[in-house]
């Protein structure tokens, strides 16, 4: 009896060592001090829409204006549309060709920072702006959790965009998200002092 519970064990800790060593989430503190912008990617890897949408499922927890949820996206995953996209980020193509996912950002203007049709205060659209870098900024950090690279691109043709993509006018087109694996280490660009930009009262 004392000998077939010890072989069970054995053969139940043999078991285990054999399995694929799971790979454990990193921390707040890794998401944050290793995502980069990153502007070389890996061409083997790609990405599945199923990974897009646990991506855009974590941008939709961003907070919002009154929770308007402004954002919108437009995934080019498809090799079309992707190729169209990348003619159309200027000096940007280059650094992310290998990416294999391009995401369009935008927010539906008049909603954030409205009331009843009316301005709320003088900041107006721009707090659509603002809650689209909050979903954005939840985009990227859920990407490097989830192991990927990321570069959000300011640079881009937004009227080739909005006919490619049939963007209504009521959206404003904000940045190019690239998504993909880094191939090479990026640099950190170094940061302001802190108390360049705070004062404490
Ligand atoms: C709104 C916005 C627009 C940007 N546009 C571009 C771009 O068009 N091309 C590019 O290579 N990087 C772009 N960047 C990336 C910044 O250059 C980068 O975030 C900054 O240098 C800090 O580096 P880090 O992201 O690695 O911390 C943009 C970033 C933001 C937030």
């Amino acid at each position: 009896m004392k000998r077939t519970i010890i072989l069970t064990l054995a053969a139940f800790s043999l078991l285990a060592c054999s399995q694929p060593a799971k790979q454990s989430a990193p921390s707040f503190e890794e998401v944050l001090t290793t995502r980069r912008s990153v502007r070389s990617y890996d061409a083997s890897k790609t990405i599945s829409e199923a990974e897009i949408r646990t991506l855009l499922t974590a941008a939709q927890e961003a907070p919002s204006w009154a929770n308007m949820e402004p954002t919108k996206y437009y995934v080019a995953i498809g090799p079309e549309k992707r190729a169209a996209l990348l003619e159309m980020i200027g000096g940007n193509k280059e650094r992310v060709a290998n990416a294999p996912v391009l995401i369009v950002s935008t927010f539906e203007t008049g909603k954030s920072g409205f009331f009843r049709g009316q301005q709320t205060n003088e900041v107006g659209d721009g707090w659509g702006a603002y809650d689209n870098g909050l979903s954005n900024a939840y985009l990227v950090l859920q990407a490097r959790a989830m192991g990927f690279d990321t570069l959000i691109m300011g640079m881009r043709q937004a009227d080739a965009i909005r006919a490619e993509f049939s963007i209504p006018e009521s959206e404003a087109i904000m940045a190019v998200i690239a998504v993909g694996y880094r191939a090479d280490e990026p640099s950190r660009p170094a940061r302001r002092d802190l108390d360049e930009i705070v004062k404490f009262f």
